[in-house]
């Protein structure tokens, strides 16, 4: 990418030094990343090469938990941009001799890391992270918190496909409670204008206290009904206790899956989103998911990859 081609920092610079919470970003740092994303987004698409703005860079992917989509896109984001990326191999390394994340972090800052990027079962472990290196620090999912990149793209899908988002009615439907891209992605939309409300049954949505400017719906009916885009999330059994684990799915398809049925109580046209992995036949049919004239999902995991180089380009070098 030609210097021409990049959007201006936002004044006063990129301000955010870590990507932990959405709420790290300014309003101007995020459409900033969306804006940046955009230009990379030709280059994945066209296979060429953008200027190697990472180069001699060291990025360190630290994932303590399963990911196929967000590893690969951070691991291809960083080798477009010229870094040197190495994916720590967990299972292999000396967390398996009791190696706390405080030190192994430590030992990767020590050979030069200039971004980490953690994935965590423990909510805020990249927050204490952050705190001890000397990097930026990228979250790429803790527990059930918060995944502020997989925001980004699902914003981006949106605002690419629609023309825009604000204004737009996104419901997002399924296993709220224990999702933590619903907790990122809800914030960054009603951010950036969008009208986002939850939609799922009472025992699938998060505490009263929590996220009380967004509505909820305990019926596809009220809650898909002028939505513009129907983001569905995955059930996330692993993060269910004993009986509700079992209870989980009995009826939800019934009452809540998305088919092409069900999504003709949304507006006529509305999109249909998913973060995968998904479970098909239990929040999502396949049918829907796998029709490319309503289906976004494929296109959400071609934009991990322009919105993270984005993220690793404005942080390692703070967008200047
Ligand atoms: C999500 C995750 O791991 O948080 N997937 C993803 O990153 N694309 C959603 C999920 O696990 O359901």
């Amino acid at each position: 990418m030609d210097n021409a081609a990049r959007p201006a920092p936002p004044p006063g610079g990129f301000s955010a030094r870590h990507l932990v919470s959405i709420g790290d970003l300014s309003y101007a740092d995020a459409v900033y990343l969306l804006d940046l994303a955009a230009c990379y987004a030709p280059f994945i698409r066209d296979g060429r090469r953008p200027v190697q703005r990472l180069e001699g860079k060291t990025q360190v992917n630290l994932f303590y938990e399963d990911s196929t989509r967000t590893n690969y896109s951070f691991e291809l984001a960083g080798l477009k941009l010229g870094a040197d990326v190495v994916n720590v191999q967990v299972a292999a390394s000396s967390v398996n001799k009791g190696e706390s994340l405080a030190d192994t972090a430590g030992t990767l800052a020590a050979m030069g890391a200039s971004a980490i990027v953690l994935r965590h079962k423990e909510p805020r472990a990249p927050e204490m992270l952050a705190d001890l290196v000397p990097c930026p620090v990228i979250n790429a999912g803790d527990g059930a918190r918060e995944h502020p990149t997989q925001a980004l793209l699902d914003a981006m899908t949106i605002r690419e496909t629609l023309g825009g988002i604000e204004r737009r009615v996104i419901a997002i439907c399924g296993d709220v409670k224990h999702s933590r891209v619903a907790a990122s992605s809800a914030q960054l939309f009603e951010r950036l204008g969008a009208q986002v409300r939850f939609v799922a049954p009472e025992h699938l949505m998060p505490p009263k206290d929590q996220f009380s400017t967004i509505a909820r719906a305990h019926s596809l009916k009220d809650g898909l009904d002028g939505a513009d885009v129907v983001m569905a999330l995955r059930m996330q059994f692993e993060r269910m206790e004993g009986e509700q684990r079992q209870d989980a799915a009995r009826g939800y398809f019934e009452r809540f899956g998305l088919t092409h049925e069900t999504m003709k109580l949304a507006r006529p046209g509305a999109k249909v989103m998913h973060p995968g992995p998904m479970n098909r036949g239990v929040e999502i049919d396949g049918a829907l998911a796998d029709d490319p004239a309503c289906s976004l999902i494929l296109r959400q995991v071609f934009y991990g990859v322009p919105v993270r180089m984005a993220c690793l380009d404005a942080l390692a070098t703070g967008g200047m």
